[in-house]
């Protein structure tokens, strides 16, 4: 693919700088991703990781989850918060069992058709279990975005959110064949250790040359609040 500056310097600081040791990386299963995901939606890294194994020894496989009750799966999620995403777990589990073979689908619309996983999420299991190129869109790389191409506008809003959606999709044309996991990973590392909500750290971020918001002198406007 053409040179993108965004992808080609992302993606080198990822392999010097992202994360490599996350317990969902190693082994990088379907199954695995998406418990990783659904469990990081609302809750940091650090809280997530022993949960995460915790969860996986009592239910190592997809058919496990699903054949579980409900009281053995809430139990496992005692903690987390957010017990909607346990309830939503399980059920997409036991449809993942009747309609699909018991595995989760390789397929966009079938996986967003899932209970608790929207377009970034079915994006984010595609991307890291099958490097499939479909881009993410989550807070962390919405913030990078907006700052990145200095887009103006609260990203809830429908307008904006599809500019940013649009830029998303124009960068993973870019990304070399192979390195979509890594691609990903490298948004959501760049978001939570260098462009931080508060004070990011742009005299270390390997997009400084290109940001907007970091020339004009905007990290602090961007992205722009929610309106009251
Ligand atoms: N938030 C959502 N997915 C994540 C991941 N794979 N690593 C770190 N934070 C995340
Ligand atoms: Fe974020 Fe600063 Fe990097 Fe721009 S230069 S992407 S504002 S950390």
């Amino acid at each position: 693919p053409a040179d993108d500056a965004f992808v080609a310097r992302l993606l080198p600081w990822f392999d010097g700088h992202g994360r490599h040791d996350l317990p969902w990386q190693h082994p990088r299963s379907p199954y695995r991703v998406w418990l990783s995901e659904i469990m990081l939606q609302q809750t940091q890294v650090g809280t997530v990781i022993p949960y995460f194994l915790a969860f996986l020894r009592v239910f190592p496989t997809l058919p496990d989850l699903a054949a579980a009750s409900n009281d053995a799966v809430m139990a496992q999620w005692a903690g987390l918060g957010y017990y909607a995403r346990a309830r939503n777990l399980h059920a997409a589990a036991q449809r993942c069992v009747e309609r699909h073979d018991g595995a989760l689908p390789r397929d966009v619309e079938a996986l967003n058709a899932l209970p608790g996983i929207g377009r970034s999420t079915a994006a984010a299991i595609l991307s890291q279990a099958w490097n499939d190129r479909f881009a993410i869109l989550d807070g962390n790389v919405k913030r990078v975005l907006t700052r990145y191409h200095g887009i103006d506008g609260f990203p809830g809003l429908p307008k904006v959110e599809k500019v940013l959606w649009d830029l998303a999709d124009a960068h993973v044309a870019h990304v070399p064949d192979g390195r979509m996991a890594d691609y990903t990973q490298a948004q959501m590392d760049l978001g939570a250790t260098v462009c931080t909500r508060s004070r990011p750290a742009c005299v270390i971020c390997p997009l400084q040359a290109d940001c907007v918001a970091r020339r004009e002198g905007r990290t602090d406007q961007l992205p722009t609040p929610k309106p009251t």
